[in-house]
């Protein structure tokens, strides 16, 4: 690994050992390059969780952050994507973190050197994000196999719901989906179960709820959010339903009294804001691992575009 695109591009052997040096970060290690590192972080989508939680963990490893604002930089004179990454690269910038509107606009930066880390690409992958679920469940159930993860809401457009899929299956998860049909897709549903929103809360250990991607579709028209919130959220009366031990995550940001009851965001079995926490230590060690594997000097682009 040294670019970070998708969560297929790792294995389970990989993935466990990000989780592991992530909570190894969690409990106070420390590490640092032994020269100076240029990082950027290129957001072209809005970002509040992924570039701050970026940020502190390039400065936590000792990186100087170069400031990249894409409102204010060349892209809006019409230079390409790739040109402006690679004009980073050719300033001496290390790594850079990107978060774009395109799908995969990864592939077009196939012969960037620099490691790329995706902060997330349209619907398609937020791998760091499904790193850091997957710490917060490990953390509170001490293992991966075995748990009931049901997935809940937006789904077709949410690029958390297929990294999350891929890996919670691999990992030995039973994965189940719950939500209006009408965003439901073939590709991801194919890896777990259908659940009324009724059996997923009342069965999974984790339930992960979704927000719904204003930004990428319209709302169902039929629905009004009072009305989602009744018929596909967690409703104060439904987290009476979960099991005893049962936690919440969402990758927030929440859309408070429609996915999620307002009073429920920082309830007991709440782990929102300990996601964000994590947040910060994958990115520690997804970091790392970039740039060891960058100064150790390996070749292997082609193998990380899947
Ligand atoms: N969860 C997440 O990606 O949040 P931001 O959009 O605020 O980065």
């Amino acid at each position: 690994m040294k670019s970070l695109l998708t969560m297929d591009q790792l294995s389970t052997e990989e993935i466990l050992a990000i989780l592991h040096e992530a909570d190894e970060f969690s409990k106070g290690k420390t590490w640092q390059p032994e020269n100076q590192t240029f990082v950027a972080n290129m957001f072209f989508e809005p970002s509040t969780r992924t570039k701050c939680s970026f940020e502190v963990a390039e400065r936590k490893l000792g990186f100087q952050v170069i400031p990249f604002d894409a409102g204010s930089s060349s892209v809006l004179k019409g230079e390409s994507l790739y040109d402006t990454v690679k004009t980073l690269e050719a300033v001496g910038v290390s790594a850079v973190v990107i978060r774009h509107e395109k799908e995969r606009y990864f592939d077009e930066l196939k012969t960037i050197h620099i490691p790329i880390i995706n902060g997330g690409d349209g619907c398609g992958h937020h791998p760091t994000q499904s790193l850091l679920d997957l710490l917060t469940i490990k953390q509170e159930f001490g293992r991966l196999d075995q748990l009931h993860v049901a997935i809940i809401g937006d789904i077709r457009h949410s690029r958390v719901a297929r990294s999350n899929a891929d890996a919670l299956t691999r990992l030995g998860a039973k994965v189940s989906f719950s939500g209006p049909v009408d965003w439901f897709d073939e590709s991801i549903i194919k890896q777990g179960t259908y659940l009324s929103i009724d059996e997923a809360i009342e069965q999974a250990d984790v339930v992960m709820l979704l927000r719904i991607q204003h930004e990428r579709h319209k709302m169902i028209s039929s629905l009004t959010k009072e009305e989602y919130h009744q018929t596909f959220g967690l409703t104060l009366e439904r987290e009476k339903r979960m099991k005893k031990h049962s936690i919440i995550l969402h990758p927030a940001p929440v859309n408070r009294d429609v996915e999620i009851a307002s009073e429920l965001v920082k309830c007991n079995r709440s782990r929102i804001f300990k996601q964000m926490e994590n947040g910060v230590f994958i990115r520690m060690s997804v970091l790392k691992r970039a740039i060891q594997q960058q100064n150790e000097g390996e070749k292997i682009y082609e193998t990380h575009y899947k």
